[in-house]
């Protein structure tokens, strides 16, 4: 049979390699496409991903996409909505399925770019997104504090559903753990939600661990979503051991050190203001040197791995467990081919355990956050009385 030399889809495929579609107009993306099937070629350098990996019951691409600054990004630039949408739908086309937002991301607007970018294929992909900080539904203002209250997530839910231009949200998390609900009445509310089919799944991020058994008791969790990257190995000591235990999935947030891990940070690095790194004394100048032979050891690896250090690092992530599904952030389309290339970089038991070793050697100095933002992590919620 005849082969069509150069199809609208090849010619895309080939700009985007040559990394240069972010100048290219937005045509021909795919409607309700299926995604490359698993056993595709690929290589770090132009893959298409095709892993499939499980978070509880639900599936999802091997590596996902963060959408958090499509509408500002960590620099306080606002990048152009076209190319954001262009992003999502590309990413889509080269096998991604799981797709990262929240309300605060915006707040609201982030959704509306997902929910725009994803409309064309909506029912091939798994949307998560998170409730729980106090943000006005009309206006989307942010309040001070967390509201985790079981008539508040209901609200928040029917305006994510329009955001989002869909029928039932697949993976809810609540952002925070709220000090002033007990976790049975938000499992409550979220299985209410479930019974109407509005949403399929649920997670918490950066909880306390009774409060995720507790919540797991109320209802089967799907997922937790805690920082973990390289950088920051907190989760390793006793909440990957809990998911472990629970059969829960887990989803690292910044899995790339919120880009520390590329190797785009160096000492001179300083950040603008408005950029939450410039207050996080990981990145502080006194600390940057030190923390930067993290960054020296991944370049190594990279090398040996004939990866770049993004690909490594997410890599790395994937391979500590199967269950673990990283969601690196991007506003550009060159990186978010680059970081879906990680899911073909590949350590052997032995490489695994010299690198970790290597990573465990490396002593990070400074807190990966600031104390006002440090303090909603590992919260406990209040017995239910
Ligand atoms: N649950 C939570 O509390 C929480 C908190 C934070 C984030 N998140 C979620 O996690 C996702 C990812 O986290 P994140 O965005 O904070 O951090 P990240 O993925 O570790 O890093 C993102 C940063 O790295 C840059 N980057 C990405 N790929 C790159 C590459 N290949 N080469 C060079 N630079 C690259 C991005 O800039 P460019 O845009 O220029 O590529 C951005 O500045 C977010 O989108 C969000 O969905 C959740």
């Amino acid at each position: 049979m005849a082969t069509k030399p150069d199809t609208q889809g090849n010619r895309r495929r080939f700009l985007l390699a040559a990394g240069s579609l972010a100048a290219a107009p937005l045509v021909g993306h795919t409607q309700e496409k299926a995604p490359p099937k698993a056993g595709a070629s690929s290589s770090p350098a132009s893959a298409n991903l095709t892993g499939r990996r499980k978070l509880g019951a639900l599936e999802v691409s091997s590596v996902g996409l963060g959408v958090q600054n499509m509408s500002r990004t960590y620099q306080t630039t606002v990048p152009s909505r076209p190319e954001m949408l262009n992003i999502i739908r590309t990413a889509y086309d080269r096998g991604v399925t799981f797709y990262d937002a929240a309300e605060a991301y915006g707040p609201h607007e982030v959704e509306r770019i997902l929910g725009e970018g994803v409309a064309p294929f909506r029912n091939k992909v798994v949307i998560a997104t998170k409730f729980g900080w106090n943000i006005e539904q009309e206006t989307g203002k942010r309040l001070p504090g967390l509201n985790s209250r079981p008539e508040h997530i209901k609200l928040v839910v029917e305006g994510m559903l329009k955001r989002l231009r869909t029928d039932r949200i697949d993976l809810l998390y609540q952002h925070r753990v709220d000090p002033q609900v007990p976790i049975e009445d938000v499992a409550g509310a979220v299985k209410d939600l479930m019974t109407q089919g509005k949403v399929l799944h649920w997670g918490l991020s950066e909880m306390g661990l009774n409060t995720l058994r507790r919540a797991h008791a109320a209802l089967p969790v799907s997922a937790v979503q805690n920082e973990y990257s390289m950088l920051w190995r907190g989760p390793e000591k006793s909440v990957i051991p809990l998911c472990q235990e629970l059969g829960i999935g887990f989803v690292p947030w910044s899995p790339l050190g919120v880009g520390f891990l590329t190797g785009a940070i160096d000492a001179n690095t300083r950040f603008a203001d408005g950029d939450i790194r410039k207050i996080e004394s990981r990145f502080a100048p006194a600390n940057l040197p030190n923390n930067l032979a993290l960054v020296e050891l991944l370049t190594t690896w990279a090398a040996r791995k004939q990866a770049t250090p993004a690909q490594t690092a997410l890599a790395w992530l994937m391979a500590q467990k199967p269950w673990i599904v990283p969601i690196p952030g991007t506003t550009q389309m060159p990186h978010m081919i680059e970081n879906i290339g990680a899911a073909s970089v590949r350590f052997s038991a032995a490489e695994l355990t010299e690198l970790n070793r290597s990573v465990s050697a490396i002593q990070i100095r400074g807190a990966r956050l600031p104390d006002a933002v440090q303090v909603f992590s590992d919260v406990e919620a209040p017995p239910k009385s």
